[in-house]
């Protein structure tokens, strides 16, 4: 959807110059209450000129200002006349820009660093005394151009917080978007407010406000528009957004693959039926998924068949809805920044994933993404304050595939049931205990194993799950998480004593990488 809003909030640029952080600096500016962008340095100008600019952030990177292969950054990003705020990297090019000098460093200097405040003003507005602030870098600036002044410095740092007020130009040699920066957060904010005069309004009811805006400018008057609705909460919350927008021209439709975890069905049924009053179509398409899937136990074939399945039942379904010339997609902002590839390459495809944003172009219907502009805890904050049930505001990820990449070996309806009850068990288990809150995910995986076991005085050959519990920041790197003892007991007594069928548990203790968080 294109930014062609008439109310386009102020909001600032953030320069990609090659750091990992960008998406966090984003997320905290956000987080702050303000409106921003990322660009890579060759979109920088064009976007800064498109948006309502309040102010500029250079990120940090990996080069060095003199390395052959430092990004090529536009110039004319000092002469906006906006403030600019150089983080590392993006100070020391600023530095440089100007007329100062940057000294190529022998070694790095990275870690937890104990930084003096000199002048607490400007960006450093009530951050007073000693504070710890997180250094990651090479190269330093080692003499100030003119019209820059010393704010804060460390030991090993004596330009650790620049600025120059006459123009607003400051940089910190230090990371302030990550935790380990005490006052990061503080730093930042003051950059928004007091430098940028933001006035930090970017908060979930305006954001509601601004994207059904939109999503009517776009729809029009009369348009309709089909939604794949999963019930993850991208899907929810563009489902509630619309619906807010366009009312009953909203046709929602959930696709019941047979893979789905206990309660999923009834949960969607009663929030977007019953409570939101959605037009919902829930299509029970279990036997057609099912019947592919038969005798497959190829993990790509499995994601292969369900993904060909999902598109051609609601390619079928769409087409009820004539007038509906508009598909709706879950799309969020990560997806459609463009990263700088500081290591270029190709990727290995390690899985096919699949979700049910993911609709090829043969419905020939144009795309409406009322999350195209959002991060997910943005999204999460909007489902919060719309009312959405707590159960899918906090879902943990879920794969589009379901159940069928945790069952290893053949999916049947039996086996199907037999995890569903096992990962009913391990999820309320972990939730009653309140061990959820630091997991990314937790779930039961079926193995293809039978093993000998005794109950009562009688025999078993039975089945055998495993527990997988992970911390993660987004699902790219992963922690197996360590579980109290008495939740794996009490989760491993009720799994074999409720779930006829299963007469083993396993915990799975394997990271990402090597393994990968799903089995399949
Ligand atoms: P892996 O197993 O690759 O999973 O370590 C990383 C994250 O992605 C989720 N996942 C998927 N999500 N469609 C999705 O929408 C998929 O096909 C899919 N496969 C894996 C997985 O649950 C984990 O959070």
């Amino acid at each position: 959807m294109a930014s062609t809003i008439s109310s386009e909030p102020r909001g600032v640029l953030i320069v990609d110059l090659g750091t990992q952080y960008a998406q966090l600096i984003a997320r905290r500016v956000r987080e702050a209450g303000s409106w921003c962008e990322i660009a890579p340095p060759r979109k920088a100008l064009e976007t800064a000129r498109r948006m309502h600019l309040a102010g500029v952030i250079l990120s940090g990177g990996p080069a060095s200002v003199y390395a052959a292969d430092a990004p090529e950054v536009p110039r004319e990003l000092l002469d906006l006349g906006v403030p600019v705020l150089g983080i590392c990297y993006g100070m020391q090019w600023m530095s440089q820009q100007l007329g100062g000098e940057v000294q190529a460093a022998q070694e790095r200097e990275f870690g937890r660093t104990s930084m003096a405040v000199a002048r607490p003003e400007g960006l450093l507005e009530a951050v007073e005394g000693r504070t710890v602030v997180w250094m990651s870098h090479g190269d330093k600036v080692e003499r100030l151009p003119a019209g820059f002044e010393v704010y804060a410095s460390s030991d090993s740092c004596p330009f650790a917080v620049v600025g120059d007020t006459r123009r607003q130009f400051w940089g910190v040699q230090f990371h302030p978007e990550v935790s380990h920066t005490l006052r990061g957060f503080e730093i930042l904010t003051n950059f928004l407010a007091r430098v940028c005069e933001l006035p930090l309004d970017w908060k979930p009811g305006n954001i509601v406000e601004r994207e059904v805006q939109k999503i009517r400018e776009t729809v029009g008057p009369d348009g309709e528009v089909v939604l794949g609705l999963s019930g993850g909460v991208d899907s929810s919350v563009a489902a509630l957004l619309l619906h807010q927008a366009i009312g009953p021209r909203l046709h929602s439709i959930f696709v019941d693959n047979g893979l789905l975890r206990h309660g999923e069905r009834e949960v969607v049924e009663s929030t977007f039926r019953e409570h939101f009053k959605l037009d919902l179509s829930v299509i029970d398409a279990s036997e057609r998924f099912l019947g592919s899937l038969a005798g497959v136990t190829d993990p790509e074939q499995k994601r292969k068949l369900i993904g060909r399945d999902f598109v051609d039942v609601f390619q079928k379904e769409a087409q009820r809805f004539a007038k509906a010339t508009f598909l709706a997609q879950g799309t969020l902002y990560p997806d459609v920044i463009e990263s700088v590839a500081v290591h270029g390459g190709n990727t290995a495809v390690i899985k096919s994933h699949h979700n049910v944003g993911g609709l090829p172009d043969t419905l020939h219907m144009q795309l409406v993404e009322p999350l195209r502009e959002l991060f997910k805890d943005e999204v999460r904050a909007i489902g919060r304050h719309l009312g959405l049930d707590p159960r899918i505001v906090g879902r943990q990820p879920f794969p589009g595939p379901g159940l069928a990449v945790r069952i290893v070996g053949e999916v049947t309806r039996e086996r199907c049931e037999l995890l569903r009850k096992a990962d009913h068990i391990v999820t309320s288990e972990v939730e009653a205990a309140g061990a959820d809150k630091p997991l990314w995910q937790y779930f039961a995986v079926l193995l293809p194993v039978k093993s000998v076991g005794v109950m009562g005085d009688a025999r078993t050959y039975e089945s055998c799950c495993a527990i997988r519990a992970v911390e993660s920041q987004d699902g790219m790197t992963a922690d197996w998480a360590y579980l109290d003892h008495e939740l794996l007991r009490r989760i491993s007594n009720r799994i074999i004593n409720e779930v006829r069928g299963i007469n083993r548990v396993v915990l799975d203790i394997s990271s990402k990488p090597p393994a990968t968080i799903e089995w399949e």
